[in-house]
């Protein structure tokens, strides 16, 4: 497994979410080193240097969002940690809270530090249970240590921070909707510009973060900038959580080091797709991430398309222009046409029907509109039913294209990215996997329907 454990070196027993242990493993030292040694610019200027980007989906640089707040204006900030954690196959932002809840919070206080933030919120998923009492305890037991309140450190700066629990929506972890519910309204997103740093939370400028963003900055502040970019590549310092599921035989969550090659990471560090069958295809980074096949993950060993049957009819927008092996980085994914998302990888072994893989994340989008933008609330139903025809045996030779048109007519229409999302996942499955569509259509079944060696894998 490749190098760095800047987050995952912080939870390696079983009570590694006491404030105890954190501190015995050098835990709130960044905090104070910022507190009595740094000025707020410093502290944004060596997040900014480290080039640490966000790790909620956008991968958007964190100094640059930061570098539109000035601590000193006078004005009331708001800093938010998202976590809501609603992307299917992605849990590791779970993992920090139930783990290493210290380390949020204590990259909460520097950031707020930074920042000119008083009063700072965890929107955490509803569902979370564990998760939410050992980030509560851990609230507890930092205003217990006088971490939080009125003159942290004897530094002069006071902060409070709020946990919010969500109610189970998914476009709630979309950041202006996660703003308007921690106002208690309906959690719809809202168009912009304005932006969140400008007009956010109560209306003033807000800063949202994703946990796993945020649990680096400690790591950056107490080694410095220069250190956290020997992590990594040049374009993408640092280390990603992975949180791995699907049929692979050691799922869970892995900090993997930036230009780490993912079909490694299965084979080896994950242990290889379950029961040993063959790769099939993963979907790198939570499902709103398009679909990747094998080949396209270790061309060098497969060659293009050359492995599975299903590639034949593959369009020429979905090859891939290189020959190097898939690595954990924006721009490998980027150049094979998807993305790291937020980190939800899911392994999907040869056997498996990707029709029925698309009617569950259907399903999923469909359920999960808020219903304000009309070509969404529509779209996603269409899509829905028409895939749930198919898998009931009815479908229509027509319907593939009718998928295409929809997903298309829905990109760049919608406030949030929910409608675009469901999109990109249903074309990217369509462009690799189109003949397993045409073959339901004209049978009336799977192609792996009665197949013995497929049985159990779909
Ligand atoms: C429908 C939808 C759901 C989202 N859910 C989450 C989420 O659960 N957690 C998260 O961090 N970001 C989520 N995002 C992205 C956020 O809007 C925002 O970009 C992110 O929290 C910013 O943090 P970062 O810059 O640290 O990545 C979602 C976006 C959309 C469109």
């Amino acid at each position: 497994m490749s190098g760095g454990k800047l987050i995952t070196g912080f939870a390696v027993t079983a009570t590694s979410h006491t404030l105890g242990e954190y501190r015995a493993r050098g835990g709130y030292q960044a905090l104070e080193r910022a507190l009595l040694g740094m000025k707020p610019e410093e502290v944004t200027g060596e997040i900014t240097a480290s080039g640490l980007q966000g790790r909620g989906g956008a991968a958007f640089p964190v100094g640059r969002k930061w570098s539109v707040i000035r601590p000193d204006d006078g004005e009331t900030h708001y800093l938010c940690a998202n976590a809501d954690e609603g992307e299917p196959g992605t849990f590791k932002d779970r993992w920090v809270l139930e783990n290493a809840p210290h380390l949020l919070l204590e990259a909460m206080l520097i950031a707020s530090y930074a920042l000119g933030v008083r009063h700072s919120f965890v929107y955490i998923r509803g569902e979370f249970d564990l998760a939410y009492r050992r980030l509560a305890g851990a609230v507890e037991e930092a205003y217990g240590a006088g971490l939080f309140g009125k003159d942290i450190f004897g530094s002069g700066f006071s902060c409070d921070v709020f946990v919010v629990r969500g109610a189970g929506s998914y476009v709630c972890g979309e950041a202006s909707a996660l703003i308007t519910s921690i106002e208690g309204k309906k959690g719809y997103p809202r168009n912009r510009p304005p932006r969140l740093t400008v007009r956010g939370l109560y209306q003033k400028p807000t800063v949202i973060n994703n946990v796993e963003t945020l649990a680096n900055i400690p790591w950056i502040i107490a080694h410095g900038a220069q250190a956290y970019r020997t992590f990594g590549t040049t374009k993408s310092p640092g280390t990603r959580l992975v949180s791995v599921s699907g049929h692979v035989t050691r799922p869970g969550v892995y900090e993997v080091e930036h230009g780490y090659p993912v079909g490694r990471f299965i084979h080896e560090d994950c242990g290889g797709v379950l029961g040993g069958r063959a790769l099939k295809a993963v979907i790198p980074g939570g499902i709103s991430t398009k679909v990747l096949t094998a080949s396209e993950i270790e061309p060098h060993r497969l060659g293009h398309f050359g492995d599975c049957e299903d590639r034949r009819v593959l369009p020429q927008s979905a090859g891939i222009p290189h020959l190097e092996p898939l690595v954990f980085e924006g721009e490998s994914l980027q150049a094979a046409g998807s993305s790291l998302g937020s980190g939800g990888m899911i392994v999907i072994a040869e056997g498996t029907c990707m029709v029925r893989v698309l009617q569950v994340m259907l399903r999923f989008y469909h359920h999960e509109s808020c219903g304000q933008c009309t070509p969404c609330r529509e779209g996603m139903g269409w899509l829905h039913r028409i895939v749930d025809r198919i898998v009931s045996g009815r479908g229509r030779p027509e319907d593939v294209d009718r998928l295409y048109e929809i997903s298309r007519a829905n990109d760049g229409t919608t406030i949030c990215g929910l409608g675009d999302a469901a999109g990109y996942a249903t074309v990217g499955i369509l462009d690799k996997f189109r003949c397993e569509f045409e073959y339901f259509i004209a049978h009336g079944r799977s192609r792996y329907d009665g197949c013995l060696e497929c049985l159990g894998s779909s």
